[in-house]
């Protein structure tokens, strides 16, 4: 057995340092210039623990700090070497690593502050919240795949992706960039999506850790939370992401959590993070989100866009530290080694990327593909597929003519993908004051719906767009009124077979909305045209759940979210029946906040940096679905619903237990059409009482009148509680009642399955 370094040595002592063995004789004494880490066939671990060995405690600590990437006027350009982005943390050529340049984000790769010129560009994906309501891992990976194929191209190795915080509140400003409200669900799709960036050679994170459930007062929001309630939930998410996905690094989040900031919470990072999951990444700190030098000894491993903190605590501050023997060396070689471990384990050092051109025409069909099964038919009284055989379409809503709208903050792609690079791009600015206002402009990715809906009343081949901008539009029975008159679009709607209603709601980093109702006066616009016209649809481009005073008038109701690069194509797409839809909400849409854990957002009307403590104990682990469940509260949406163009019948559940708890079930096309169903299995009962937990899904594609016979295995921790003195996961010996759901609010052929106690670690 080889010799234990000091940093093994402190591992068994109970710290959650990460080590590597020490070196060989033979491998301590290769000289630096023959780069023996590079050696491929050597395990990710024993490579960097041979760059280890030949680095400096200064060349170390280079890269446990780095600025964000863009310039900060002429006085502070881009940093020397930076492609442009949201961060970098600069290489080292003596040794032959290289720089980490580091992007935003989850739905495509952004370009902040215009860094890289108006020109670049990048395929936007849709909302995460809508990759969520597709259920579906191979759309999520492959939407990954595509992110990390562009930043790549663009000579980044490093995406900030990876959003999976559980969606608490529907005036989050960034649920959209969330996974919903389930743990199974959003760690299982984050999972994928990390997944498929990886993929690419490129190092993902995840983020943001944790329980960041809020962005009002962000920076010094608490979130108090007991420990069993969150690791049933928002840490549940990020623990199966982190097994599902293996990301390279985790962000830690700007909020508190139980009084301690996230990125210096020695129970989150060191206890939980590295010691109980064993995660030998590295923690990188959100942007600004380091507030002292104690971050490193409670498990911060790097300073992310550090001119945004008081001070670059990871440079001279940790090596005087160091010096003076408060922080040791092994620290500071254990977070250098997480960082080389995971550009090792990721192809960082082996497959450089290389900047060069995109196929955007393919990667415009992996975000319609995204947005087309990911957009919800909530609503829908015999008025949808829409037949081409109108006579007269008015559609209306305001700029439905240019594209559809984009969630603001970090990770907005703000230079989408366009055919001509030329064409401008409608952008609103939301005003207001303060870091985030600059960044608040609703983008519309310029694929206008509008155009879309015309284009299916022209010959194939001809296009539905003006051949002269100030010319009239192609005689088509659609007409259009931008919806800012509710008069003038009550007469646009009054004589025409239907009317198409967008509405839209702005949400974005920095805020949440103050509440669920939509802004603008839409609530006003969709009463004028429905009272003047019954035959009505809205489809709402929100990033959250939204009153509807209006539900009960209209005939259908679209959930198309933010919908992406080729969003307006897929919602006409899904509007005239090409595709089936076959999104499920993931979140629980309640009728108003009345219904809400917290009714009014705590802080609200409180100064930005005011402190202010977020009580998530109230619903606990029970979010959403599980929260409206345990209250007997009736939302209008539960979790898990979506209506399709054709029915779905479920049978013979068969439940089986033991040490791998698995159900089958029979599910069946009972309609005319093909089309996809979520199959969703719900705990409903357990020794204890009643209790409401998705279990297992799968996406399953059928044609009219087949059966497929699908099997669901269960994660046992979703059956478990998580039992604070015994440090982990408890299942209690008795009976558990399970079903099948269309949601998590209807739950049928519940039957009884019998199991043992059990024990399982954290
Ligand atoms: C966001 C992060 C993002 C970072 C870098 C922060 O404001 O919270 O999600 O990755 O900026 O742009």
């Amino acid at each position: 057995m080889k010799p234990l370094s000091l940093a093994a040595a402190l591992l068994l002592a109970g710290s959650s340092i990460l080590v590597g063995p020490a070196l060989t004789a033979q491998e301590a004494a290769s000289p630096a210039a023959q780069r023996p880490w590079m050696d491929k066939s050597l395990s990710p671990d024993r490579r960097a623990e041979l760059l280890l060995a030949a680095m400096t405690l200064d060349e170390k600590v280079a890269l446990l700090h780095g600025p964000m990437a863009i310039a900060f006027g002429p006085q502070m350009p881009i940093p020397k070497g930076a492609v442009g982005s949201a961060g970098y943390i600069p290489g080292n050529d003596r040794l032959g690593i290289p720089a980490l340049q580091e992007s935003d984000a989850s739905m495509g790769v952004t370009n902040p502050g215009l860094v890289r010129g108006a020109q670049d560009m990048s395929t936007a994906l849709p909302a995460s919240l809508l990759l969520a309501a597709t259920f579906n891992l191979d759309i999520a990976r492959s939407g990954g795949a595509m992110v990390g194929t562009e930043a790549r191209s663009k000579g980044l190795n490093v995406q900030l992706a990876g959003g999976a915080n559980l969606l608490r509140d529907p005036r989050g400003g960034r649920n959209f960039e969330y996974l919903g409200e389930d743990p199974l669900l959003a760690g299982l799709i984050a999972g994928a999506a990390i997944g498929g960036i990886q993929s690419t050679g490129m190092v993902s994170t995840m983020k943001h850790f944790s329980i960041n459930g809020q962005e009002h007062n962000r920076m010094t929001a608490d979130s108090i939370i007991g420990e069993a309630n969150h690791r049933e939930s928002d840490l549940l998410a990020f623990q199966i992401a982190l097994e599902k996905g293996d990301p390279g690094s985790v962000m830690c989040a700007y909020n508190l959590v139980n009084g301690v900031y996230a990125c210096e919470n020695d129970q989150l990072l060191n206890k939980t993070l590295k010691r109980d999951w064993g995660y030998k990444g590295w923690v990188m700190s959100d942007w600004g989100a380091v507030h002292s030098l104690g971050a490193i000894t409670n498990g911060l491993d790097q300073q992310s866009g550090e001119q945004l903190d008081k001070q670059v605590f990871f440079d001279k501050p940790l090596k005087q530290a160091v010096a003076g023997g408060s922080i040791p060396e092994a620290r500071v070689t254990d977070a250098t080694r997480r960082i080389l471990r995971a550009m090792f384990a990721n192809g960082l050092f082996d497959n450089p990327p290389v900047k060069g051109d995109v196929d955007f025409a393919a990667h415009a069909a992996i975000a319609q593909a995204q947005a087309e099964e990911g957009i919800v038919l909530l609503k829908n009284e015999g008025v949808l597929p829409l037949a081409r055989t109108a006579k007269k379409i008015a559609v209306i809503g305001q700029h439905v003519d240019a594209g559809v709208p984009s969630g603001t903050g970090s990770s907005q792609v703000t230079t989408p993908w366009r055919a001509n690079a030329m064409t401008p791009i409608r952008s609103v600015p939301l005003g207001g004051e303060g870091m985030m206002a600059s960044w608040s402009n609703v983008v519309f990715h310029p694929s206008a719906p509008l155009a879309a809906i015309r284009q299916r009343f022209v010959p194939a081949g001809q296009s539905a767009a003006p051949a002269n901008p100030f010319g009239p539009p192609p005689s088509t029975p659609v007409t259009f009124d931008n919806g800012i008159y509710p008069e003038a679009a009550a007469a646009a709607a009054k004589d025409a077979e239907l009317a198409i209603v967008f509405v839209y709601q702005p949400s974005g980093e920095g805020d949440d909305v103050p509440d669920m109702t939509l802004p603008f006066g839409q609530d006003a616009l969709i009463e004028a045209v429905v009272a003047a016209n019954p035959n009505t649809i809205v489809v709402l481009q929100t990033g959250n759940a939204v009153r509807m005073p209006w539900a009960d008038k209209v005939k259908g109701i679209v959930q198309a979210w933010y919908s992406g690069s080729k969003g307006g194509e897929a919602i006409a797409r899904v509007l005239f029946g090409e595709v089936n839809p076959s999104g499920r909400l993931p979140l629980t849409w309640p009728v108003d906040e009345s219904q809400l854990p917290r009714p009014a957002i705590p802080g609200w009307g409180a100064p930005a940096d005011a402190s202010v403590k977020v009580a998530y104990d109230v619903e606990g682990s029970d979010v959403g679905y599980r929260w409206f469940a345990r209250e007997a509260k009736a939302p209008r949406y539960w979790f898990g619903h979506g209506l399709s163009y054709t029915s779905f019948s479920h049978s013979g559940l068969t439940l089986s237990g033991g040490s791998s708890v698995s159900a089958t079930v029979e599910v069946t096309n009972t309609g005319k059409v093909a089309g996809s169903d979520v199959v969703q299995l719900y705990l409903v009962g357990k020794p204890g009482g009643a209790a409401r937990r998705l279990l297992a899904f799968e996406k399953v594609a059928l044609k009219p009148g087949e059966t497929r016979r699908v099997t669901l295995p269960v994660d046992p921790r979703l059956l478990a509680e998580f039992d604070e003195k015994a440090h982990g996961w408890r299942i209690d010996a008795g009976d558990y009642r399970i079903g099948v759901g269309s949601d998590a609010g209807s739950v049928e052929q519940v039957q009884s399955l019998r199991l043992g106690a059990r024990r399982m670690k954290p």
